[in-house]
């Protein structure tokens, strides 16, 4: 069934603006590099490792939304639209809504394309009445769709709390896009709510080290990208709980005094200095909600799990 599904690139940063971005950050005084560099073809399947850990709630607890609440997201969002996944990974978590919403189109986007090449094709196989493609780009700073994509009421689906990502204003702009192009259809959306410290934490550094694994590929997708020399075992998963920012830091640590190279460039790491990779964020309702209105967004109805961990959104 392969032969069916379709596959775009869409190239948003050439090569050479690509070893540019990571120099630039690895330069800085705080280092940092963009989660998206997580998502290589290992990153996303450790990601879905992650997914599976009993102490990373965010996945289980929105699937269970979704489930829960089939039917009243199915008369909220409306069937047989255009289906737009932003971020898609192994596309399960759209999979599941596919029998109620009965989507005509469904577009995979993703930054590994050829994660979505592994997995696409037996989704294809599963559900020929829909028409699949996948879609390879990095739509982190523009949406970018490309042509085939029909403008008739676009649902863009974004769980996971994805969203978390970004700081305030690019989760702002991301959704003002968004808003642009739904050519009069809605985005549903999952994001995770601020809670104690002790559930984070085990969340985001579990013992089975699984995470730390997820952070530190990141290391090995760089070497890739700009040819640096960064030796894994020279770091350390870890995470700091910033209540006041309301998010999880992710960084890597420096476990001696180093210096990694890559052409033209070589950055020194004292032990102890670490490498900023992710912020995920937490959100309240109210919060959520202002940032949705400053998108030109409204919440046209809220789902959330029995303990108030998770919520499930769809604004339009
Ligand atoms: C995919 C960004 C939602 O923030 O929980 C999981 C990524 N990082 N464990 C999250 C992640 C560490 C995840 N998001």
């Amino acid at each position: 069934m392969s032969e069916l599904v379709s596959f775009h690139e869409i190239q948003t940063t050439d090569s050479e603006a690509l070893k540019t971005e990571i120099t630039n950050s690895l330069l800085q005084k705080n280092a940092s590099l963009s989660p998206k560099f997580l998502y290589d073809n290992l990153g996303s399947h450790l990601f879905d490792a992650i997914t599976l850990l009993p102490e990373y709630y965010p996945t289980r607890t929105e699937e269970l939304i979704f489930q829960e609440y089939a039917d009243s997201i199915t008369q909220a969002v409306g069937t047989n639209r255009i289906f737009i996944d932003l971020g898609a990974g192994n596309c399960q978590k759209a999979a599941q809504l596919f029998s109620q919403l009965t989507p005509t189109h469904y577009f995979a986007l993703d930054i590994s394309v050829q994660y979505l090449r592994e997995i696409l094709p037996k989704l294809q196989g599963q559900y020929p009445q829909i028409h699949m493609a996948g879609v390879g780009v990095d739509f982190s700073k523009k949406l970018l769709l490309p042509d085939a994509v029909p403008k008739s009421e676009r649902i863009f689906f974004y769980p996971g709390s994805s969203l978390g990502n970004f700081s305030t204003i690019e989760a702002i702009d991301f959704l003002k896009q968004i808003k642009e192009q739904a050519c009069d259809g809605g985005l549903l959306f999952g994001i995770d709510l601020m809670k104690d410290a002790p559930i984070l934490y085990q969340a985001y550094d579990d013992p089975l080290k699984v995470t730390a694994a997820f952070n530190l590929n990141i290391l090995r997708v760089v070497n890739h990208l700009i040819g640096a020399n960064f030796a894994v075992q020279n770091f350390s998963h870890q995470i700091v709980i910033n209540e006041e920012l309301m998010r999880v830091e992710l960084y890597l640590e420096s476990l001696q005094n180093q210096v990694v190279s890559w052409p033209g460039h070589q950055r020194v790491f004292q032990v102890g200095e670490r490498i900023h990779t992710e912020n995920s964020h937490k959100y309240t309702l109210n919060s959520i909600e202002t940032i949705l209105e400053e998108a030109g967004l409204q919440s046209q109805k809220i789902w959330q799990d029995p303990k108030n961990w998770f919520a499930v959104i769809y604004a339009k």
